[in-house]
């Protein structure tokens, strides 16, 4: 529209039409002000960002399965379409890439995310982060070099529930008295027999080798695709090559809600007990129960995190008047005048029986309660744009994951064990620290 009839009909909307807000036309959502977005995994969780993606510019989609790649170019038809995002991410300047959104497998979400940032990108990365310990700390401090320029954002977008915000707040604000302690749970059991063995071709336009990807060869079996859009990801990350099983599937999702509340730094040590190792080393643990022990920051002591899943919390029996069992996802804080429990859209505060008189704790003004934070996924758009703050960027994200994958290390070792968060390394097992990281397969670099 040229200008003047642009004025012309902004005058015939009359008042309210002048009042437009400034950014709709000279903002964040100006034309002007597009990003150029490239989508890796086009199908399944990629196809939940497709609504939030049409307001940019999406150039470039990568997908390892063709008519996974196809499913995305009919929603983004002028996008460049690729198999290997190694070979879409080499091409950013041609395709004048700013920002890169991943829901590719976990085992290539590492690899993506700093490949893209090395490339000067900014990031969105589907959960979990990383698949190991020191994959969670490349990408960490990948980002933390270039924070002053790139906006990142672990996909964990249950964290735009208003519930996040108002647990940190009664935390913070004494309703339970000194925390203590943070345990969250998970109820999903998914049990899988190991490697499937060979069965069949892989379907022609899929790249088997490309899903792989730096992780070991596996033979094909149509088994690791029988999720269904958006659920798949249940059918291979059981997998040690694939995944991390619940840990970085809803443990991403439920730690988050604790670690928004409790400014957690990694922690000193980490104690995990699970399914018998001997029943089934191939895929990741079922039942678990890792407990980290976090250091002291300016406003709590030191306290205990937890991560428990399957039936454990339940045999803990930890609280006392609430059903845990009717919360598929939670967390409880205990702290020295009560305990609160919460999943990501409610909360219930249990005072104890004697100091718990509440007398101490002042709920906040309704002018103090923290902002909302609208949606979860505008958000790091946003962030692209200007001003680069996200909720879960990769420092705060990084390090959540990184503790949780070294629950997964403790539990392989059945130990204790002791960790130093400044240099990544177990202290007291030489064992664990080769489980820190994992072997990749020749051609594939996790910082390139
Ligand atoms: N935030 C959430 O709530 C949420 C929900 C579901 C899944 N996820 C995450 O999203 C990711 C994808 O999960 P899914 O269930 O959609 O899995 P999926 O197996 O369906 O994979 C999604 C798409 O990625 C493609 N893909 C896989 N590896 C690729 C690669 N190396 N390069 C390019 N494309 C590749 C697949 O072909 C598929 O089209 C997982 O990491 C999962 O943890 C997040």
């Amino acid at each position: 529209m040229k200008r003047r009839e642009f004025l012309k009909s902004a005058a015939l909307t009359g008042a309210a039409g002048l009042l437009l807000p400034r950014t709709t036309l000279f903002g964040a959502d100006a034309p002007s002000n597009k990003l150029n977005v490239a989508l890796i995994g086009t199908w399944g969780r990629g196809e939940a960002h497709f609504g939030v993606l049409a307001s940019e510019n999406v150039v470039a989609l990568c997908d390892v399965n063709e008519d996974h790649l196809a499913f995305g170019a009919k929603r983004f038809p002028n996008a460049k379409t690729y198999v290997d995002w190694r070979k879409c991410l080499d091409e950013h300047k041609a395709l004048g890439l700013n920002a890169v959104v991943i829901c590719s497998a976990d085992h290539t979400h590492a690899f993506i995310a700093n490949w893209a940032m090395n490339r000067g990108l900014h990031v969105y990365c589907e959960k979990p982060l990383a698949n190991t310990v020191e994959e969670a700390r490349v990408v960490r401090a990948n980002y933390l070099k270039n924070k002053n320029k790139l906006a990142t954002q672990v996909g964990t977008q249950r964290h735009e529930h208003e519930n996040f915000n108002r647990v940190r707040e009664l935390i913070l604000d004494g309703a339970i008295g000194t925390l203590e302690s943070a345990f969250a749970w998970g109820n999903r059991k998914i049990s899988r027999p190991g490697y499937l063995p060979a069965k069949g071709e892989p379907p022609n336009g899929f790249n088997w080798d490309l899903w792989l990807g730096p992780s070991p060869f596996h033979p094909y079996n149509p088994g690791y695709f029988v999720g269904g859009p958006g659920m798949n990801c249940l059918s291979w990350n059981m997998h040690w090559d694939f995944g991390s099983g619940q840990v970085g599937d809803m443990g991403s999702h439920t730690m988050d809600l604790a670690w928004n509340a409790v400014d957690g730094e990694l922690p000193t040590s980490a104690e995990t007990v699970g399914d018998n190792q001997d029943f089934n080393p191939e895929v990741t643990p079922v039942q678990l129960a890792a407990v980290f022990w976090l250091p002291a920051n300016a406003w709590r002591p030191a306290i205990k995190v937890g991560w428990f899943q399957g039936d454990v919390i339940h045999e803990m029996g930890l609280v006392k008047y609430v059903d845990c069992k009717k919360i598929d996802h939670g967390v409880l804080f205990s702290g020295s005048k009560g305990e609160l429990v919460a999943d990501f859209t409610t909360r219930a505060l249990l005072p104890a029986e004697r100091d718990g008189d509440l007398s101490y704790y002042k709920p906040r003004a309704k002018e103090a309660l923290l902002p909302k934070m609208g949606n979860f996924q505008k958000q790091w758009l946003n962030a692209c744009k200007g001003g680069l703050k996200t909720a879960c960027n990769f420092d705060y994200a990084g390090k959540m994951i990184e503790m949780m994958l070294l629950g997964l290390v403790a539990y392989r070792v059945g130990k204790k064990i002791s960790y130093d968060g400044t240099a990544g390394q177990v202290t007291d097992n030489p064992e664990a620290n080769e489980l820190l990281s994992r072997k990749y397969r020749e051609g594939w670099t996790l910082n390139g």
